[in-house]
């Protein structure tokens, strides 16, 4: 195996630093304005973690292409991490939202798309019941409710690594077998031992261990993490989980928010799984911000007469701009035109292709990474063999040498995805997308090995 020069790492990046500036005067400008009124000058603050001394201002996004204000033009492989993972502003749905906008945008009241969008809804992930959000985050936020409300008891599971949005309860880490909060968390507002029960992901036995007392309401999962790497379960951990999460009365939540990148009933349909409660958002209204949550006859059952009555208006579920007319139509279209069949069909080779072509420059360059890939989410990681689970995974990640692929990348017209080497195919990608992106990666990794 060939391993990274170290030296090679904080050289080159110099050199990338330089070309960077060079290229994006105009954000340059635009960040220093920026910070006089603007929060750390962006819009909200993990927006300065991309790769760069400072962050690329966009000025559109097309299909699979983003441009900025300086005029450079971008493959973009994040695609709004998720958000717009079916291609920016796509025309079916431009069109859907600008005829509603001027008839309504938000009223209050339902409108026929809504009807459409939970009978789809039910189709597609085999739950009868759905209530919309704004955001994933919500979704979770508003089921972990549910969960408390049906079972009456207070504590949450989730493995370490998960992430869900800003779900208080989620914001959470492993450290020698005790909950504590993440290093990032700010102002968590209660010890999350009092909340949440936070295990290894594809670990059964401590499943078993924390599921047994009787006290959890909920695991919320992710199907495979998509937020530590792509971490896939082990043969046998969905039955397990669905077992013994039935065993000790604890309701199953399986987020799939990123997980629609397996089909368009995302990982639960492609692999028939059977959860109590499924949350996703993102790319549901292909950007506009919409989430959903589908609940079993069971749990419909257990909360109907909560959800019916005279207090419904504060129970903590929804808000004022919450299902409103826009966000639905924005659904509607994107679940007719956008999520579809024939998309994912377009995807998936290209995703096999994109994957090829990563796999076969770790192998003929012998550096010792990885890759793997989920429906058309694909990402490479900097160890020999994948990570099990989040603890494995933050162990051996090595953000400097991460930061660096990064701009490479985007020195040369690539958007990966922040915080990881994850990329997105949408049905706006082409092959020659896809083939550009492998000269790409192989050229930064024999810079690095050379
Ligand atoms: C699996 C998962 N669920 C939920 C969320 C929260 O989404 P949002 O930030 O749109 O609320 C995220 C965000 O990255 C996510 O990765």
């Amino acid at each position: 195996m060939m391993a990274i020069n170290r030296n090679k790492i904080s050289e080159l990046m110099a050199r990338e630093e330089k070309v960077f500036v060079k290229a994006h005067p105009k954000s340059k400008a635009l960040f220093k304005r920026a910070k006089s009124s603007l929060l750390a000058g962006v819009p909200m603050n993990w927006m300065v973690r991309w790769a760069g001394p400072y962050p690329v201002f966009s000025k559109e996004g097309k299909g699979a292409y983003i441009t900025d204000v300086d005029g450079n033009r971008y493959l973009d492989l994040c695609l709004g991490d998720t958000g717009s993972m079916f291609g920016h502003s796509p025309k079916a749905v431009v069109d859907a939202v600008n005829k509603q906008i001027s008839k309504g945008i938000t009223m209050m009241l339902p409108t026929e798309d809504s009807v459409w969008v939970g009978e789809e809804m039910s189709r597609r992930f085999g739950l009868p019941y759905w209530q919309i959000a704004m955001t994933a985050t919500d979704a979770n936020r508003f089921s972990i409710r549910l969960a408390r409300e049906v079972t009456r008891r207070k504590l949450i599971l989730v493995v370490n690594g998960c992430y869900h949005g800003t779900v208080d309860e989620t914001l959470v880490n492993l450290q020698n077998g005790v909950t504590v909060p993440r290093s990032g968390n700010i102002g968590p507002p209660v010890d999350p031992a009092v909340t949440t029960r936070v295990i290894e992901f594809n670990d059964i036995d401590m499943l078993e261990k924390a599921l047994a007392p009787g006290d959890v309401a909920c695991a919320l999962m992710e199907p495979a993490m998509t937020n530590r790497g792509i971490i896939l379960p082990d043969p046998g951990y969905h039955d397990a989980l669905r077992e013994l999460t039935k065993k000790y009365g604890t309701l199953l939540i399986i987020d799939e928010t990123h997980t629609i990148c397996c089909g368009i009933g995302g990982y639960t349909r492609e692999h028939k799984l059977k959860p109590d409660i499924i949350t996703l958002g993102k790319p549901l209204a292909s950007g506009v911000p919409v989430a959903a949550f589908g609940i079993s006859q069971y749990v419909a059952d257990k909360v109907m007469e909560r959800i019916l009555s005279d207090g419904t208006d504060e129970s903590g579920l929804g808000g004022t701009l919450t299902g409103n007319a826009l966000a639905v139509a924005a659904m509607r279209a994107t679940l007719q035109k956008v999520i579809t069949q024939q998309n994912f069909a377009k995807m998936l080779p290209l995703a096999k292709r994109f994957e090829k072509g990563i796999a076969d420059t770790i192998k003929e360059t012998g550096v010792p990474w990885h890759v793997v890939r989920l429906g058309v989410r694909i990402e490479y990681h900097n160890t020999p063999n994948p990570p099990r689970n989040g603890g494995e995974y933050e162990a051996s990640k090595d953000s400097e040498l991460e930061k660096l692929m990064h701009l490479m990348a985007l020195n040369r017209g690539i958007l990966l995805t922040p915080f990881h080497n994850m990329a997105l195919i949408s049905p706006y990608t082409t092959a020659r997308d896809v083939d550009f992106h492998t000269r790409v990666f192989r050229e930064s990794v024999e810079q690095l090995v050379g």
